[in-house]
């Protein structure tokens, strides 16, 4: 009771971490962002996979890629660059290989995807619709360079609906995942939600560079890469604050920077239903279990009954 009073908590409290992402329903708004907990249940040395909002995997094309070459990874300041270049197995190989761990972990899992076609989504949704209720939703990961136009489908707002359009015979709920580098985010947003996503995902990585100066050259082998961490956490928060405030009844994943249990309630503010927690655990595997437990204490300490009524937050009623 002295420690009840002393962190401002009610006495024992009913604390709901239920929420509701779309017609998904998580035990928590906590989950993993794709690519940097690995393909299938590698994070399960570290954490109880069960006790997350939900894993979400590496993005995976149809067939197997090989990514890109070395270097992949690099520290910036307040977070990391990289590119990968979405190397994967292909979607039979992790059916047949990682998925069964996954299940067996009882982890709630959302399989992301990725094309560089329209065709090349809708070869890996229709791939995907194997595992069935196995996966509780599929992340259509948006921010891959469009080999049939320029720049990346994510922004277009055209491009991007009919790579949603493409994706539904994977039978599963879509998230598509978007990037913040766009001008008008929320017509891209607009533009999936109408094309059949049950939820969007904000954001992907910022794009970056890291010049090695003494080879005098990009220090990435892909040249280019994508920046995450606490560096691109206020630009994810607007990401989100634009998305709830043009789309009060849309659901919404905010990723980019989520560290702290305080990361995350900002972020719900923001507009949220769930969060993902990415480079984080790059730094301390734990990091994902960490943002939830410290979520959990930050709402007893608040007077927060239900984490749900943290989403939106920070918008004018
Ligand atoms: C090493 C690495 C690999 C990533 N791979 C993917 C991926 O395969 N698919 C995807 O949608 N996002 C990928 N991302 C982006 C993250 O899911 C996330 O959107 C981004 O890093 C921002 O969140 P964070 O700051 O918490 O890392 C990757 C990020 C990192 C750092």
């Amino acid at each position: 009771m002295v420690v009840a009073m002393r962190w401002g908590r009610r006495p024992d409290p009913d604390l709901d971490l239920s929420v509701q992402v779309g017609s998904v329903r998580l035990p928590n708004p906590v989950m993993t962002a794709s690519g940097t907990a690995g393909h299938g249940a590698e994070l399960g040395a570290y954490v109880d996979l069960s006790r997350l909002g939900a894993v979400v995997v590496k993005s995976l094309l149809a067939d197997p890629w090989p990514g890109n070459p070395p270097l992949r990874v690099h520290h910036t300041p307040a977070g990391m660059i990289n590119s990968v270049g979405l190397q994967g197995p292909g979607v039979a190989a992790w059916l047949a290989d990682d998925l069964p761990g996954l299940v067996a972990a009882g982890a709630r899992v959302v399989v992301s995807i990725w094309g560089r076609t329209v065709e090349e989504y809708r070869a890996a949704a229709e791939a995907v619709a194997e595992a069935g209720d196995q996966v509780v939703a599929v992340e259509v990961n948006l921010s891959c360079p469009n080999l049939s136009g320029h720049g990346i489908f994510a922004q277009s707002a055209t491009a991007s609906a009919e790579v949603i359009a493409a994706t539904a015979a994977c039978g599963r709920p879509r998230w598509a995942k978007l990037t913040a580098l766009v001008t008008d985010l929320p017509e891209v947003a607009g533009a999936v939600l109408d094309a059949g996503a049950d939820a969007i995902t904000v954001a992907n990585t910022v794009p970056g560079m890291v010049i090695d100066l003494e080879s005098r050259r990009p220090i990435l082998g892909g040249r280019p890469g994508g920046v995450s961490g606490p560096a691109v956490h206020p630009i994810a928060v607007k990401a989100v604050y634009d998305c709830r405030a043009a789309y009060p009844d849309a659901a919404i994943v905010g990723v980019g920077g989520v560290s702290t249990g305080s990361d995350a309630v900002e972020m719900l503010m923001a507009g949220a239903d769930a969060v993902q927690v990415g480079t984080a655990t790059f730094a301390a595997p734990r990091s994902v279990a960490t943002v939830l437990s410290q979520l959990d204490r930050w709402c007893r300490s608040h007077g927060v009954t239900r984490v749900a009524d943290l989403t939106g937050a920070a918008h004018d009623r």
